[in-house]
């Protein structure tokens, strides 16, 4: 049977170039552009009318979300004035068919007084270019999505920047909204080239609040996924030179837009609608495949009260979807009470539990009832993200850790690790035969406890590690190395400390109780430590530290 789509209650035959395959030009017919294509020539636009006689698929290009990215059709179309056709009056029909777009131009207001547009360069074939300055844009791919939502996927895939919908002011939809009513635009969108092409582009815009370090770690910072193509430098451009240096059609209309708009008192004035910049979660990968948020929020001393979990929503609120637990912190029924009251789907929380000593002394049986009670205890979902032995009991952790790749291998657990285990601790584990290698180690890491031997075998291993006490309980923030970087970076001894951590790739578990320390925890990714700064704190430890350190861990395990 021959392909055709439905117009008009009737069928428009279509036909396709002898070099595509019937299943590409089906999926040609079926795919979003197309479709919107000719249901918006479908609708009668006052006394005429654009009529479909038949339609050749001339290429396909499968790419992205929906699969089908761009079409490439000749269409026999003819206008129909007064109800009257007159098929020898034929459009020119050749239409590129890729969808909608959304571009968003950002206006950066530094704390200096100065006011930078963000653009990105990126080289461009049809033009020809290693280097284009653009506005940062995307596709209509996904036909799920809001534009806002998609724009939103964009700042953060492109720029790095995280936004929420109701930052982001749509100039279309403020300059095109009498033109859609009145039935000269189809969407509240501007069709940058008619003649051959059926996007329509929103433009979006948004204006964020800099400090002078933010807008130096912008200026050429390289985004995008080299392995798919993406090669994208952010370039920090002052706003009044935008129009001169930018390659850009959408820097254009944005800045035109901007310009009526606000001079129609349909905008408030420039800078008035700024917020703080907030900068992506640090997220890293488990060697399960699972993603892991850099950033933990410790739980050990969190009372088990109803200010406790008070203590974990006021996390909850700052950020934080990774929280590090243990039934011998004996808050794990707070802690699930607290998660499940956010509202927050589990899906999004990462959550570690640890089976205590007791436990892993009896054997096999008893590290299952722990796993068990623990689950109970959270009753939040009925698994968890990562559950680890939390001391190596000498001569009982390697039957623990057996039982919890039974548990792993039952979906319970996600992902199973251990925690103040030793290299030898470690290979007694895998020379035993275990069969699911650990995902993470954690153990005590701080700039005042720099392991780096440890940090790196297991990190070449494919474990991750996981600081605890990456503040050292408050004991080295007052130390002049860190509070003359505190200065120097404009931030708190608390944040280089544990920007040392991230930078380091380790996950960084920090506690507070306190909630306006939270963000403070939070906010690390906004300023990067020198390689020169970094060096000054990994010498802030100690041959003699270390020692201390593993005689204070043999003697612990030994006791145990
Ligand atoms: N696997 C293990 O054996 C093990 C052992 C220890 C810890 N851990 C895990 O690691 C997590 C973190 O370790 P930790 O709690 O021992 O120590 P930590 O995170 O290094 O330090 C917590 C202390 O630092 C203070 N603090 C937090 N943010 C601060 C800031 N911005 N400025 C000044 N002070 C700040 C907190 O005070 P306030 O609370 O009063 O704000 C608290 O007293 C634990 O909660 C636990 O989840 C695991």
């Amino acid at each position: 049977m021959g392909l055709s789509f439905p117009f008009r209650a009737r069928h428009v035959p279509v036909t396709f170039h002898p070099s595509l395959s019937r299943k590409a030009a089906e999926m040609a017919v079926a795919s979003e552009p197309f479709t919107t294509w000719y249901r918006r020539c479908e609708k009668p636009q006052g006394l005429q009318q654009i009529e479909i006689h038949s339609v050749e698929i001339q290429s396909v290009d499968l790419f992205g979300a929906r699969g089908v990215g761009f079409v490439k059709i000749n269409s026999h179309c003819t206008l129909v004035v007064d109800g009257e056709t007159h098929r020898e009056h034929r459009l020119p029909g050749i239409c590129f068919l890729r969808g909608s777009a959304v571009s968003i131009f950002v206006a950066l207001y530094c704390e200096d007084g100065s006011v930078h547009s963000l653009l990105v360069d990126q080289p461009r074939i049809p033009i020809g270019q290693v280097s284009c300055l653009e506005v940062p844009a995307g596709m209509v791919d996904d036909e799920t999505e809001t534009v806002a939502g998609i724009a939103v996927k964009e700042m953060e895939e492109e720029c790095g920047i995280v936004v929420t919908p109701s930052q982001l002011v749509d100039l279309t939809a403020l300059a095109c909204q009498e033109a859609v009513q009145a039935g000269h635009l189809p969407i509240a969108g501007i069709p940058p080239s008619p003649g051959g092409c059926d996007e329509f582009c929103r433009y979006l815009y948004l204006e964020k609040k800099v400090t002078v370090t933010e807008l130096q770690d912008m200026r050429g910072r390289l985004q995008g996924l080299r392995d798919h193509g993406e090669f994208i430098t952010l370039r920090v451009v002052p706003i009044a030179d935008v129009w001169k240096i930018s390659s850009d059609a959408k820097a254009m209309i944005s800045l035109f837009l901007l310009d009526r708009l606000r001079r129609e008192g349909k905008l408030p004035p420039a800078g008035e609608l700024a917020t703080p910049l907030l900068h992506p979660e640090p997220l890293l990968k488990l060697n399960t495949g699972a993603t892991i948020q850099q950033l933990a929020f410790g739980l050990y001393k969190v009372p088990a009260t109803e200010q406790g979990e008070e203590t974990i929503l006021d996390a909850v609120a700052a950020g934080y979807r990774h929280f590090d637990g243990a039934s011998f912190y004996g808050n794990e029924v707070h802690l699930g009470r607290a998660l499940r009251k956010s509202g927050i789907p589990r899906k999004e929380f990462f959550i570690t539990s640890k089976a205590w000593n007791d436990s892993v002394k009896e054997g096999r049986a008893a590290v299952r009832a722990s796993v068990e009670k623990s689950l109970a205890d959270v009753g939040f979902g009925y698994y968890f993200d990562a559950f680890l032995i939390h001391w190596p009991v000498p001569g009982c952790f390697v039957d623990a850790y057996k039982e919890l790749e039974d548990l792993y291998k039952e979906g319970r657990l996600r992902a199973i690790g251990l925690s103040n285990f030793s290299v030898e601790e470690y290979t007694t584990l895998v020379e035993s035969g275990i069969q699911v290698p650990p995902s993470m180690n954690q153990m005590e890491i701080s700039p005042v406890m720099y392991r780096k031997e440890m940090i790196d075998y297991f990190q070449s291993r494919d474990i991750l590690v996981c600081a605890y006490k990456p503040l050292n309980r408050g004991g080295a923030l007052d130390r002049p190395a860190i509070t003359k970087l505190a200065t120097k970076y404009a931030v708190s001894p608390a944040q280089i400390m544990l920007r040392w951590g991230v930078q380091k790739g380790l996950v960084v578990a920090a506690k507070t109780s306190t909630a306006s320390r939270m963000p403070e925890n939070r906010a690390l990714m906004h300023f990067q430590l020198s390689k020169d700064d970094m060096l000054i704190l990994d010498a802030l430890t100690t041959a003699e530290d270390l020692r201390k350190r593993v005689d204070h861990e043999l003697t612990r395990k030994t006791s145990l």
